[in-house]
């Protein structure tokens, strides 16, 4: 029945793990997927994930199916840390909050919401570059990607004028995804003041933003100060959809804990728009999976597991900053005449480091590390031990 399927190709991000596996040298890299190590290369659990883990199994608590949106104390949480405990919407409720399959299924949904709600038309703008999973993420729901410019080459750096010459050219009423920090894949975000304008011209064309944030704490290290963008946009009185992700700020990547938000106008509005996302969840997948929302409620719900969250956050947040300058330094030490500044101007997991796809090819090839084609690099896979292999290899294949 199926010798017409033809072979897909592996997965451009995921698939770059795949090959790593397969490779013998053990001065092997794997700068792939965006996933956190510790100094020694180790996955990191936080000490405030085990200390959760602990209280929950203490608790004994029963395998019951959560709601089809989800553990409702989780999904107040949730948005509560993104959008601050002063809040207007969360005042008068006006939120519509589910659980989700960590970030791609919230934006998923939100994909599927908007897809069949939104009444200004399908095409959804993104930055160009954007994450390599937004594209077929919004494609699956029926929804037409379409890009505003982002990312400037030349500077490593934010295209602020072009960026703002491309949203003012968007057609009214036209969905505009943002990230709300840590840009993936290129670790470069607005200044605040540029936040702000974007958020005017944004008003004023009448677009509508979607915010994805899969890193809060991650940027700076600090969760109120990583949510600028989301509560600006909130305080100057627009609405929009939020998609959340715990996989990277709790390393809960596999727990999949998500959560997908519509600010909508009042209360009433979202208790409509909350029934029609459960009615496009429960054909999907019924109902979240209830272990890592119940990590992420002990978490937030506990003052002092919280303050060891945030320690821990920023504690990872730290090490990428430090290694960024690590890498930059031995690069110079090494005697490459390029400029490497981008390394610590931008910020979050990855370093968007100019490669063409040519030197990352040699990169893996000669030196086995493992990286995706547009040159980017997982920060969080850097660590003090493998850094001058990384640096030696980058600088041979840029010289
Ligand atoms: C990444 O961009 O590497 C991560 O968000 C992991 C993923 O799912 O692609």
């Amino acid at each position: 029945w199926f010798s017409g399927v033809q072979m897909g190709p592996p997965d451009a991000i995921l698939g770059i793990t795949e090959a790593f596996k397969k490779d013998k040298n053990e001065k092997k890299i794997n700068l792939g997927a965006g996933t956190y190590r510790d100094d020694n290369g180790n996955p990191f659990v936080l000490p405030s994930v085990r200390k959760a883990e602990e209280k929950i199994m203490a608790k004994k608590m029963n395998k019951e199916y959560a709601p089809i949106s989800g553990i409702p104390e989780f999904t107040d949480l949730a948005i509560k840390i993104a959008l601050g405990d002063d809040s207007p919407n969360l005042q008068k409720k006006s939120n519509a909050t589910v659980q989700a399959i960590s970030g791609t299924g919230s934006l998923r949904i939100g994909a599927a919401f908007l897809s069949k709600f939104w009444p200004g038309g399908k095409d959804i703008y993104m930055p160009s570059p954007t994450w390599g999973n937004h594209v077929p993420v919004f494609v699956h729901s029926g929804m037409t990607p379409k890009t505003y410019r982002y990312y400037d080459p030349k500077t490593c750096g934010f295209d602020f004028n072009g960026c703002m010459e491309d949203i003012r050219k968007i057609p009214a009423k036209s969905v505009i995804l943002l990230h709300a920090c840590a840009h993936n894949p290129t670790g470069v975000d607005p200044k605040p003041e540029q936040w702000r304008e974007m958020c005017e011209v944004i008003k004023e064309k009448q677009l509508y933003p979607f915010f994805d944030m899969a890193y809060q704490g991650f940027a700076s290290g600090n969760c109120e100060k990583d949510a600028f963008a989301v509560r600006l946009f909130e305080k100057e009185g627009h609405q929009f959809c939020l998609a959340q992700s715990f996989a990277k700020n709790m390393g809960l990547y596999g727990e999949r804990a998500g959560a997908f938000s519509v600010i909508c106008q009042d209360k009433e509005e979202a208790e409509r728009v909350m029934s029609q996302v459960k009615i496009l969840i429960r054909p999907m997948y019924s109902n979240p999976p209830i272990h890592g929302a119940r990590i992420v409620t002990e978490i937030l719900s506990d003052p002092e597991l919280k303050k060891q969250w945030l320690v821990d956050v920023k504690q990872m947040a730290d090490r990428i900053i430090s290694i960024r300058k690590t890498l930059k330094d031995t690069l110079v030490k090494l005697g490459s005449q390029r400029s490497w500044d981008h390394i610590t101007d931008q910020i979050g997991m990855f370093c968007y480091t100019g490669m063409t796809p040519e030197n990352v090819a040699r990169l893996t090839k000669e030196y086995s590390i493992y990286l995706t084609k547009d040159g980017r690099i997982s920060m969080a896979g850097v660590t003090t031990k493998n850094v001058e292999h990384l640096a030696c290899g980058m600088h041979a294949v840029t010289k």
